[in-house]
């Protein structure tokens, strides 16, 4: 143990947390390996594991079986069997794990120097992943939060990740967490980094590890702490708008929404408290992606769903389902070319057949719909599924390819059948605008679907859009008119709208006139919404900053939420209270001038009362109760005003989701 003067660096939860699975075992270094987070945004790869050798570490300290522990602190309940490399050898229970295939040679050696453990990477990996020291079978208890706490130096700035994970394929990490560290050179006064997070899962077997590996050079650790600790209190919530109300105080006309992700989310009192406070629905943003509730074929993990989901439930929350059929975030067991066995089939390299991939279709929509049916009122059952640059307009993905064009069909029909009360949606990005060829598609498609019978409820317009960083926002900034117009066919059709993942992420660097275009576009794409009959629910890709999959998914971008990376809510919150301001919470206006259009349709399946001065021609899907008006005492000279601005701006973008 180095004792010196140690420059408190409270870490909190940062923008990079991706719950990852890595199936893939890789060759162990002295012990056992570790896995990897997907750095890369949106795939199922995300580095390699290897086979936990080393055993031993129990848990001391005397955790409670759940829901946190007295403030077990000190020596005694540190889960670590050796933390402060006081002697000269490398202390046996710590491991060393690099990647080591030819086109990635990783490699590491381990000392003890300065009293501190020093790993020093003579090759770096590809991924931060490819180089790891830690400790293996840690036992960890479920619904129990846990305190890390260590000091780094480095010999030059660089990011590292602490992680807290299942010991044994698939690797699954229980806590991921970037570490920028900038105490250097490794003689430097060690920076200290703490975290508190929640363990959702009983685990005999837990790693515990610092993924150091990218460049070469050398990371040192010191005073390690992992114990368990008590549930932290969650701070009480007042809504900073202007008006007094949250946002889910309009709920009878909008259902505002937010994406959220074990394990920052129920880790982090303050995060639960505002979106509790302000939000009446959520989504989970990966806990429900095939890779993490199906990673083994057949064998489906709710742990992390179940959580959420009974959090949303306590707090009166409702909750989307997202996504069922998705070719992203998939297990390597179905992206692989083979079938899986099962147990009518015995040889382990079949080609995939249609009926097999249908099958594996029907046991996930059965699967996950069954265990929450009832519950889930509204659930993405296809996303992303459209491509207009294919011959038949539709990605090439493994449920296309190896199902054909009617997966979709397939997939809807059976998921009504699943569930029948619940409302079932298509979900993509870039079919916001109408008269941009992806979204006429997807409307061609789900018309189809609706004149054939096909039980389709709503579509999800994802809303992820930008500015680059040089300020330029013609790709990126809506064409709020097409956008309308977009959600006005799908009423003729009688489909509900819900605007589904939205977010404006802004290219590196902030400035104010980047600040308030994104404030504009909340403010307009929310209005947009508000005043269109069949859309009554918005949701928000995430609450702040802090947490976003942003920058982890789009190199130079950033800041695209509405609260920031200290949790306070941005100008941009501001923007989208003062719409919801200009109502009264059931939906009408102050003095009677008239309301907002979107209440009720896909929400009334919950129960939620369309509210309504005006009868509605409605979609059928559900029952859009208000007529859309004018939100203006002169609305000629708005219309007009509006008209001139849609023929200057009308832009047909591409966008990224
Ligand atoms: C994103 C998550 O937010 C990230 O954490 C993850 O790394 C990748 O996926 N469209 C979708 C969402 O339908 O599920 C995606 O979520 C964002 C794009």
């Amino acid at each position: 143990m180095v004792v010196r003067s140690s420059t408190l660096r409270l870490a909190t939860f940062s923008s990079i947390i991706t719950l990852c699975f890595c199936a893939t075992p890789a060759r162990a270094d002295g012990g056992a390996g570790g896995t990897g987070g997907a750095e890369g945004g949106t795939t199922s790869t995300g580095g390699t594991g290897g086979a936990a050798t080393s055993g031993g570490g129990t848990a001391t300290g005397g955790q409670s079986s759940s829901g946190g522990m007295p403030g077990a602190a000190g020596a005694s309940a540190n889960l670590l069997k050796s933390a402060t490399f006081d002697g000269t050898d490398v202390p046996g229970d710590w491991w060393k794990y690099a990647a080591d295939s030819t086109d990635n040679p990783a490699d590491i050696t381990l000392a003890i120097s300065n009293g501190q453990l020093c790993g020093t990477m003579t090759a770096g990996g590809k991924n931060v992943w490819d180089v790891i020291i830690g400790q293996s079978g840690l036992s960890l208890m479920p619904n129990q939060y846990y305190h890390i706490s260590f000091d780094v130096t480095a010999d030059a700035p660089r990011t590292i990740k602490f992680k807290s994970g299942l010991g044994d394929a698939p690797y699954t990490d229980y806590f991921i967490e970037s570490v920028p560290v900038t105490a250097t050179p490794l003689t430097a006064t060690p920076q200290k980094v703490e975290y508190t997070y929640l363990n959702l899962r009983t685990d005999a077997n837990a790693q515990f590890q610092f993924q150091i590996g990218k460049t070469p050079g050398t990371v040192c650790v010191d005073n390690i702490v992992l114990e368990p600790v008590a549930t932290p209190a969650t701070p009480p919530y007042t809504t900073p708008a202007m008006s007094g109300h949250a946002f889910k105080d309009y709920k009878s006309f909008i259902k505002f929404g937010t994406a959220v992700d074990t394990p920052i989310f129920l880790s982090n009192p303050k995060h639960n408290s505002i979106v509790a406070g302000e939000f009446a629905m959520i989504t989970p943003a990966n806990s429900m992606k095939m890779n993490i509730i199906q990673a083994t074929f057949n064998k489906f993990d709710f742990t992390d769903t179940d959580a959420l989901s009974d959090w949303a439930q306590k707090n009166g929350i409702e909750f989307r389902g997202h996504p069922l059929v998705w070719h992203t975030q998939a297990p390597d067991w179905l992206t692989a070319a083979t079938q899986p066995v099962t147990d009518t089939q015995t040889a382990t390299d079949l080609a995939w057949t249609r009926d097999a991939m249908v099958a594996v279709m029907y046991a996930h929509i059965d699967a996950l719909m069954g265990r929450y049916k009832g519950k889930f009122p509204y659930w993405d059952v296809v996303n992303e599924a459209i491509d207009v640059s294919t011959a038949d307009g539709f990605r090439a993905t493994m449920w296309h390819d190896r199902i054909g064009a009617d997966f979709m069909d397939l997939a809807f029909t059976h998921a009504r059948a699943a569930d029948p009360a619940a409302k079932l949606f298509y979900n993509d990005y870039n079919i916001e605008q109408k008269g941009d060829a992806k979204a006429d598609k997807v409307f061609e498609v789900i018309k189809s679907m609706k004149d054939r019978g096909i039980p389709i409820d709503g579509v999800g317009l994802q809303g992820h859009y930008f500015v680059t960083p040089t300020g330029d926002s013609s790709t990126g900034y809506p064409d709020m008119q097409a956008i309308r117009d977009n959600i006005a066919r799908y009423k003729e059709i009688g489909v509900d709208v819900q605007i589904t993942e939205c977010d404006f992420r802004i290219g590196k660097p902030l400035d104010d006139t980047k600040t308030q275009l994104q404030n504009k576009f909340y403010r307009e794409i929310l209005q947009a919404c508000v005043e269109s009959q069949n859309c009554s629910h918005f949701t928000l890709w995430g609450l702040s900053d802090l947490d976003s999959w942003v920058p982890s998914t789009f190199a130079d971008y950033d800041y695209a939420h509405v609260w920031d990376k200290d949790l306070k809510p941005k100008s941009a919150y501001g923007a989208l209270s003062e719409v919801l301001a200009k109502y009264n919470t059931d939906g009408s206006k102050p003095g009677g001038a008239g309301g907002a259009g979107g209440a009720g349709g896909a929400g009334t399946a919950a129960g939620a009362p369309g509210v309504a001065p005006t009868p509605s021609g409605s979609s059928s899907s559900g029952g859009c109760a208000l007529a859309p008006r004018s939100t203006s005492s002169a609305p000629w000279l708005l219309s007009a005003l509006a008209m001139l601005g849609a023929l200057v701006t009308r832009r047909r973008s591409k966008r990224e989701s």
